[in-house]
């Protein structure tokens, strides 16, 4: 596995597993369990959820899927912007390490910015931290402009990521919030990395795929993967795509491939604000 580097010196898989839409039904919890287990022995052992997913559930079926294996798995979770005073950051910490059944979170992140001041919260983060509850906080959603913000208050630059949406689609970060990352060394956590599998059975990555006999959800995903500040965190529950996602790693694309993928998804030429889902 390709690993990463927070800013704090930890490395952490490049690739990882998403979990959005799971622990939403009882009848689909086997198989979404199955998925994030075969993702774990695949080497996709960074998993990212929140307290929002399936309003917990989908925690819980991330409790199902790291039972026996927790020291194997870095374990990412969100706090909802409502949640974010000092308290409700601490108290939806401890729901969330229950549904999880564990100790510890490994990243703990702000969904996105609400009204409470940054520094309150990463005041709360700081406080889990050294409760040993969070390993490390960090940041979801959050322009440039926030980071910035963020970086000011107190304790505000041990930030260890901002997970922001990320793909062939979606490029307006590569205009200045992926600089501005890279030249301080925090990762970017890239979100809905397959578009929601839209990229997937995009005909404009048909070809590039051809080329490579791969999928264009693969080649999407290795495009993501091409920075080297760069995590990504696909949600899969059907064992191929579970498969295609980590092959995704493997896949080098080349010069031609690239200006191709620009020409069809040209890159930003301006800034454009942050777009979220
Ligand atoms: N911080 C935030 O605000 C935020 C927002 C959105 C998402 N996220 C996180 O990022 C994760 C990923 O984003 P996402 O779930 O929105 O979208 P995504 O990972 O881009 O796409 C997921 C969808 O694509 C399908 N898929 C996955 N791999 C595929 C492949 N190789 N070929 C074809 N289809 C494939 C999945 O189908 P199956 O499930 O049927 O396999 C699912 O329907 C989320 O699960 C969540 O953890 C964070």
């Amino acid at each position: 596995m390709r690993m990463v580097d927070l800013p704090c010196g930890e490395k952490v898989p490049a690739l990882g597993q998403g979990t959005w839409h799971m622990g939403e039904d009882r009848r689909r919890r086997a198989n979404e369990v199955a998925a994030l287990k075969l993702g774990i022995d695949l080497g996709m052992t960074l998993i990212d959820t929140a307290e929002m997913y399936g309003s917990g559930g989908a925690e819980e079926v991330t409790r199902e899927a790291i039972a026996g294996q927790r020291d194997r798995v870095f374990l990412v979770s969100k706090v909802l912007p409502s949640n974010a005073s000092h308290g409700g950051v601490i108290r939806a910490c401890e729901a969330s390490l229950r549904r999880l059944g564990t100790d510890r979170i490994d990243l703990y992140l702000l969904h996105w910015r609400g009204r409470t001041p940054l520094a309150e919260t990463v005041g709360a983060f700081e406080a889990l931290k050294r409760s040993g509850k969070v390993r490390h906080w960090g940041a979801s959603n959050f322009d440039t402009d926030d980071m910035e913000e963020l970086a000011a208050v107190e304790s505000g630059t041990a930030v260890q990521t901002n997970q922001i949406l990320y793909n062939l689609s979606c490029r307006g970060v590569e205009y200045d919030l992926m600089p501005w990352s890279s030249q301080r060394g925090i990762p970017l956590m890239a979100y809905s990395p397959v578009n929601q599998g839209s990229l997937g059975g995009d005909r404009k990555i048909e070809a590039i795929a051809r080329r490579h006999g791969a999928t264009p959800a693969r080649i999407a995903l290795a495009w993501a993967l091409r920075h080297k500040g760069v995590i990504a965190i696909p949600k899969a529950v059907e064992p191929d795509h579970v498969r295609d996602n980590r092959a995704a790693l493997d896949l080098e694309l080349d010069e031609a491939d690239l200006a191709e993928l620009d020409r069809a998804f040209p890159p930003p030429r301006r800034k454009e604000p942050l777009a979220m889902i």
